[in-house]
């Protein structure tokens, strides 16, 4: 099964992805955590990306897409997988379409979770980090064991560069003029199922469990 999960900055799409992949046995695949892993690495990619996403801005198309290609041809997507923050304009989602095409695979349905805005800057405002093992808490929804302290690693939590209040105004500006518009794009494929996703995570798991048909 593959999906794709949409939705502003700050939604709750990694949280969601991570139980969904875990429940469906398929990899959880994000951009985000991608490009960050290569930030953190200071591979070349790292670097030509690091002040684009510390700004909020998108990474470009070709660059998204060939990470995404490479990643999408490895043996543990050949049963599906969670796509999470990606595509994020038009051009990656007719690239999507088309290399899915390619190997005789389609998207199956894309998740499009609903929250207001204000619950979006709360989570966004809240949440932590690790610089280590990418784990992702929320001072008050989801606290680790010791305040700022990783409960996997014991690595100190850090606030994300781009989860600056400067650097998500940018964030929410690109996600409403290149990214919402994709709830159309797939709607027109009827592919979109939206999801209220103001409650706890569990609440919100349940209801895609019950969407999937599971
Ligand atoms: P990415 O990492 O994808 O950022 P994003 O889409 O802005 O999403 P976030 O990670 O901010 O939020 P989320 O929806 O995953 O929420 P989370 O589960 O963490 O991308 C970062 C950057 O990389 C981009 O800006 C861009 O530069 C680049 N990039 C990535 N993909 C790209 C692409 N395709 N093209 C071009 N550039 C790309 O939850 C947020 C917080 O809320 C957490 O603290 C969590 O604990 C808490 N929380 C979650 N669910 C709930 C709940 N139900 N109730 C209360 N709190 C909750």
């Amino acid at each position: 099964m593959i999906l794709i999960l949409l939705g502003p900055p700050g939604a709750g799409k990694g949280t969601q992805a991570k139980m969904l992949a875990a429940e469906l046995g398929v990899p959880h695949i994000s951009t985000g955590d991608m490009f960050r892993d290569h930030k953190a690495r200071g591979t070349e990619l790292g670097k030509k990306v690091q002040a684009i996403m510390d700004s909020g801005g998108l990474v470009t198309d070709d660059i998204t897409n060939a990470m995404v290609q490479d990643r999408l041809g490895r043996p543990d997507v050949a049963r599906g997988c969670i796509l999470d923050g990606y595509p994020r304009t038009a051009a990656q989602a007719d690239f999507l379409g088309t290399l899915l095409r390619g190997q005789g695979r389609a998207v199956d349905r894309v998740l499009s979770y609903e929250v207001p805005e204000q619950a979006v800057v709360e989570r966004i405002g809240g949440r932590r980090s690790c610089p280590k093992c990418g784990a992702v808490y929320h001072v008050t929804a989801s606290p680790p064991r010791a305040a700022g302290v990783c409960d996997k690693d014991g690595t100190a939590l850090v606030l994300r560069d781009d989860d600056r209040p400067e650097n998500v105004k940018k964030r929410m500006q690109e996600y409403a003029g290149k990214t919402a518009p994709l709830k159309r794009y797939y709607q027109d494929r009827k592919l979109v199922a939206e999801i209220e996703a103001t409650g706890a995570p569990e609440t919100i798991l349940a209801a895609t469990r019950k969407l999937l048909g599971r």
